[in-house]
């Protein structure tokens, strides 16, 4: 938690618009990337029932490696919005790469964890029969099970739940990814909701680049985002019991992301 904090209030920064432009294949990549301000990265295999996120990591570790390779070579400015699974282990990989192209800066990369919060916003407004769009639910931590942090205490408005409904809308926050999985049998994971939240996120990155002050959005990313890290609050015994159990995983995803870039040729 100490190298990965969450949330993040823009800058301002007036870019300009640039014509959009198809690109096919691993030759084109180089003139695809040149110029770029902000890359999305949702490639990659999505998961089966029974599999973690983590089961990703053999084929997806080296995808995004080669997509981020590339930006650190093409646009090394940009910001680097990765949705590729799994999260807490692939923005290491970039975070590695980047260091690697001596363009590293922490303030550009990010692992897009918007979804956790879009769950988080509908469940309780769900429970508590409000407006989805009106409730926010801060969610740290990284995105795969236990490494999901809702942070209830600080949803606005306030709500309250006995501890054991607390607990069971953790848990469902927590397992939302896989209960879709499940439920689509073989077939991938989330599809909509996932372009969704990141169109959410990545509305959120222009919207600051072009000015606009006050934007906020958790992410998982190292250090500060890129103005100003608003550290993670106060947040209740049950949260810190969260987090702290959390840890051992987000460190071992983190580890696998960063040896593995080790040991790239
Ligand atoms: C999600 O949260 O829906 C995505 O990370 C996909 C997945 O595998 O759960």
């Amino acid at each position: 938690m100490q190298n990965f904090v969450f949330g993040s209030p823009f800058t301002s920064q007036k870019l300009p618009l640039k014509n959009a432009a198809g690109f096919i294949g691993s030759e084109q990549l180089p003139d695809c990337l040149k110029g770029c301000e902000v890359v999305v990265i949702p490639a990659g295999v999505p998961r089966k029932p029974g599999m973690t996120r983590d089961d990703l990591f053999n084929t997806n570790a080296t995808i995004v490696a080669n997509l981020t390779s590339a930006c650190a070579k093409h646009c090394p400015e940009a910001m680097i919005c990765i949705i590729a699974n799994p999260v807490n282990s692939t923005i290491p990989i970039t975070s590695e790469l980047f260091k690697k192209h001596g363009v590293y800066n922490p303030n550009r990369i990010f692992g897009v964890t918007t979804l956790d919060i879009v769950r988080a916003n509908t469940f309780v407004a769900e429970l508590k029969g409000l407006d989805p769009a009106r409730v926010n639910v801060p969610v740290i931590g990284g995105h795969a099970g236990k490494t999901i942090i809702p942070l209830i205490s600080q949803c606005t408005p306030k709500v309250e739940f006995p501890q054991d409904q607390l607990e069971t809308l953790t848990g469902r926050i927590q397992e939302a990814g896989t209960e879709v999985v499940k439920a689509k049998a073989g077939a991938g994971s989330a599809t909509l909701s996932m372009a969704y939240a990141g169109a959410r996120f990545v509305f959120s990155v222009l919207d600051a680049m072009n000015g606009k002050e006050g934007v906020i959005e958790c992410s998982f990313v190292r250090k500060n985002g890129i103005e100003k890290n608003l550290g993670i609050g106060k947040i209740s015994p049950y949260e810190e019991k969260m987090i702290a159990e959390a840890m051992t995983e987000l460190k071992a995803s983190i580890k696998k992301g960063e040896e593995f870039v080790k040991s790239m040729k």
